[in-house]
Order: structure tokens, then sequence, then C-alpha cells
């Protein structure tokens, strides 16, 4: 058994405040950095984002509400972005995130009940060619209508599909 201790979310957060809080507008950048390592914001440690900073909780919960890439909740175990851009609205985009959010039971940023899948809008996936396109994890999926999506959801269902978040 390891007898290393496990670095707590605080201290996670605390570092990177310390490490970042010199640099110019350093919130955003902040923000960033605690997502990447954590994958969401928890809401226990906006106080130490807002001393660090010399803010106050409200201007760092107004930053975190406002940019809805930013989460305070843990993800899923998969992320389904769709793109909402113009292409792939023009290609059926609404019709695949009304699909989706049903066969989810799900509206964006939200959670399934199991934890498996979070969903997320989002604006152009540089895959414009290829409408309507989705990521899931790091993968880029073409022209995913209805029936390539619930594909795409048996598939992680089964854990066929190799992602990472
Ligand atoms: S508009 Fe959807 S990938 Fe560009």
């Amino acid at each position: 058994m390891s007898k290393e201790k496990e670095i707590s979310k605080e201290e996670i957060v605390s570092g990177i405040v310390s490490e970042h809080k010199e640099t110019s507008g350093p919130l955003l950048i902040i923000l960033h950095e605690i997502q990447k390592a954590l994958k969401f914001i928890p809401p226990e440690t906006v106080p130490l984002i807002a001393e660090g900073l010399n803010l106050s909780r409200a201007e760092v919960h107004g930053v975190i509400s406002f940019y809805h890439f930013f989460r305070s909740a843990p993800p899923g175990r998969h992320t389904i972005q769709i793109c909402r851009a113009e292409s792939c609205q023009a290609m059926g985009s609404r019709q695949l995130e009304q699909h989706a959010k049903q066969s989810l039971g799900i509206d964006f940023h939200q959670t399934t009940a199991d934890e498996q899948i979070t969903l997320e809008p989002v604006y152009c996936l540089g895959n414009c060619a290829c409408s309507p396109a989705i990521r899931v994890g790091d993968d880029i999926h073409a022209h995913v209508g209805p029936a390539a999506f619930d594909a795409i959801l048996a598939d992680l269902a089964t854990e066929k599909v190799e992602v990472q978040n």
C-alpha cells in the first residue's frame, strides 16, 4: 500500500494560484489550469482563488458562471461535444442536438445520472466540410446523424471507443 499522501484539491488549487497570481490577468489562466488539473473547478475552492487574487468570491464565481466552458461539477466519464456553428447547423446539427438530449435525458452542460456522459455545445470543430461534426473525448466524428450518434453511444457503453477527456 502506498504511503504517499494524496494531494487535496485545495492544495492543487493553491499551487496553481501561487504559480500564476503575478501574471497579468491571472484569473482566466488560473481557472483554465484548475480545470485542466481537476476537470472542473470545485466550488469549495472559490474562496482560495478569491483570496489569492484579492478578489471577492462573487467576482470569481461570476467569471466561472459567465464562461460555459468552466464546469463546477465533475464531468462524466466521456464528454460529447456537438457543434452548433453555422455549417453544422445547415447540415442538421440542431436535430442531432435534440436527438442527443432526448436519448441521454440531459441538456447541454449536464451529465447523465450514471455519470457516464457529459453533453456540451461547441462552436466549430474545424471539420465543417464533414458536418455535422461532434467530438467524443479527443476524437472528432464526421457526418453524424441520429443513427450514427446512437452507434457511438452504444460503442461507448461497451468501451469499444477509446476516449480520453
Ligand atoms: S461548423 Fe461544425 S465543424 Fe465547423
